[in-house]
């Protein structure tokens, strides 16, 4: 667990990560794991200065966003795939065609989480998969209550997680209600989970994903579990740990 001093410091921190990972890489592909929110931006403005100032390449990279929205049009706004192009991906020199996203727009939403399930399995595993969480303690859509070795599936979101998205659109009406999302045991294949959270909204559940009992009622206390995971904080998410 690291407290630095603001969300910009959390960036940086994040950054790091996928640096490391990057220029770390012996040729092969590197594997990134992407979530949207607003969490990760910091990182994502920083990962784009780093490539614009330093030269930092994301030419070996290949993208795996962590979830999708279900039943936005392609070309919506909020859809992730959009929101993490128009913040991260069009900005470097990443492959276009290595940035990948369940996809939100398919008539069969199983099928299509299976085929992303699919896809990373073939793909081998994420190296480092960035995550939020939410105030209810989710991590990727996985709601309380989603087991340990979930895969990638349909879930409906809870009405606090709407009305917490509801800030992304016009109006609640239009959060979707049903997303993609990589299940927990996806998640906890990846070889280094970096979580950040920011902000005093989140102090309850960083404090319960933390310290408290290992338990599906709150998805992010499974991560205690993985071998890798850094928990990158500023002081206001950090307030509830000892
Ligand atoms: C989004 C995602 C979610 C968010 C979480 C926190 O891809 O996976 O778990 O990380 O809802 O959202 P923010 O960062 O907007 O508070």
């Amino acid at each position: 667990v690291m407290v630095l001093p603001d969300p910009a410091a959390c960036g940086a921190a994040v950054a790091d990560a996928v640096a490391d990972a990057l220029t770390g890489a012996a040729g092969g592909p590197v594997n990134l794991g992407l979530a949207t929110g607003s969490s990760p931006l910091p990182a994502y403005a920083e990962l784009v200065r780093r490539h614009r100032r330093d030269g930092l390449s994301f030419r070996a990279a290949r993208a795996f966003l962590l979830d999708e929205y279900l039943g936005l049009p392609r070309d919506h706004p909020q859809a992730y795939r959009q929101v993490i192009r128009r913040e991260l991906t069009d900005h470097l020199d990443i492959d276009p065609a290595a940035v990948h996203a369940p996809d939100g727009t398919a008539s069969d939403p199983a099928a299509a989480a299976a085929d992303y399930e699919r896809l990373l399995t073939a793909a081998g595993p994420i190296d480092v998969q960035i995550l939020g969480i939410g105030r209810n303690g989710h991590v990727g859509f996985n709601e309380p209550g989603s087991a340990p070795g979930s895969t990638t599936r349909v879930v409906a979101l809870t009405e606090r997680t709407r009305t917490d998205n509801a800030r992304f659109f016009d109006r609640l009406q239009d959060v979707p209600h049903r997303v993609l999302t990589q299940g927990m045991g996806t998640i906890g294949r990846a070889a280094h989970l970096v979580l950040v959270a920011t902000g005093p909204d989140k102090a309850p559940a960083v404090a319960a994903a933390v310290h408290g009992p290992v338990t599906t009622a709150l998805p992010a206390s499974l991560l205690q579990r993985h071998p890798h995971c850094t928990v990158v904080l500023d002081p206001a998410a950090a307030a509830g740990l000892d």
